[in-house]
């Protein structure tokens, strides 16, 4: 495996695969690598002759507050797990290789798919991710890139971005990862003590209430996300930032379930922020969208 470090070897590599007739799958991630980056990987290995992964703590799309400085890094343990898994090449530049000016004067910003949800209580979060995510895409130029339905609303955005601006390379989602259960795999649940561990089951635990109650019959998003509030608010240092019930594609909130929706919740668990999602009706084709 490969370990490029500078724009130009990237563009080198690029040259090197396309000369030998290789599709190139591109899976970007901010490291600290789990199983859930790891079914990245395995998704773009199975479609592409060749895989890129990058590694970049993206200061742009982290608040003030935010944990920034904190987020988990192990670069050489991450470079032993994306070998393993199938990875040809990861990109790991430098701050300054990506933004010798920052903050830069050019940012991508894609409206109203981010204005809820973490587009709500982040705010700036997705220019910071639609911007990075820009610039990887310019510098890679992949066949296909692969995104995992963990950050649904990301998956969304980063669409939305490639429809509007005419970018030609396909955005995949791949499945959500979680541990044995439930809870859905982060680089940021090292954070966890061992209470906020099992408190943090709250998540998946709520969207899997949801599920059984919309399996029942009920149809109201008011019930449903009263019933994950409920369910989110026994554990001590859980603190809902938000539950919400939206279309699968437009992201707006729906009152009353008919059409493929999105499941979305972000709870804090004392001072670390996750979050996890579940489709209703449809989650094959309403993920591809
Ligand atoms: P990061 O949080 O490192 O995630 C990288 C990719 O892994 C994202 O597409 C994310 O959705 C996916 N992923 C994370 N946990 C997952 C899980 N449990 N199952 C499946 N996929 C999972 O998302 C980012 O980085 C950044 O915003 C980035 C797109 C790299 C831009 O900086």
């Amino acid at each position: 495996m490969e370990v490029l470090k500078t724009i130009a070897e990237v563009r080198q590599w690029n040259k090197e695969k396309k000369a030998a007739g290789q599709e190139i799958g591109f899976v970007p991630t901010m490291g600290y690598l789990h199983e859930g980056h790891l079914s990245l990987v395995e998704a773009a290995s199975r479609e592409n002759g060749a895989v890129i992964m990058s590694i970049f703590v993206n200061p742009l799309q982290f608040g003030p507050q935010e944990d920034y400085a904190n987020y988990p890094r192990d670069f050489a343990r991450d470079c032993l797990l994306a070998e393993s898994a199938g990875v040809d090449a990861i990109f790991a530049p430098e701050v300054a290789e990506m933004y010798p000016k920052y903050p830069q004067l050019t940012t991508v910003e894609v409206q109203k798919v981010t204005s809820r949800l973490c587009g709500a209580s982040r705010p700036g979060h997705f220019t910071g991710v639609t911007t990075v995510v820009s610039k990887l895409f310019n510098i890679v130029q992949p066949n296909r890139a692969y995104f995992g339905q963990k950050d649904y609303q990301q998956v969304q955005v980063i669409k939305q971005m490639a429809e509007d601006l005419n970018m030609p390379w396909e955005i995949k989602t791949v499945p959500i990862k979680r541990e044995g259960d439930g809870l859905a795999l982060s680089s940021r649940n090292v954070y966890l003590n061992p209470a906020e561990r099992k408190q943090a089951l709250a998540l998946s635990q709520a969207l899997l209430m949801c599920k059984e109650l919309y399996a029942q019959g009920e149809r109201k998003s008011i019930v449903l996300i009263e019933a994950m509030q409920q369910r989110i608010r026994q554990e001590a240092k859980a603190r809902i930032d938000y539950v919400e019930i939206s279309d699968c594609r437009t992201l707006e909130p729906v009152t009353e379930l008919s059409a493929p929706v999105v499941v979305a919740l972000a709870v804090r668990i004392g001072k670390t922020r996750l979050i996890d999602n579940t489709i209703l009706e449809g989650g094959e084709t309403c993920t591809e969208l």
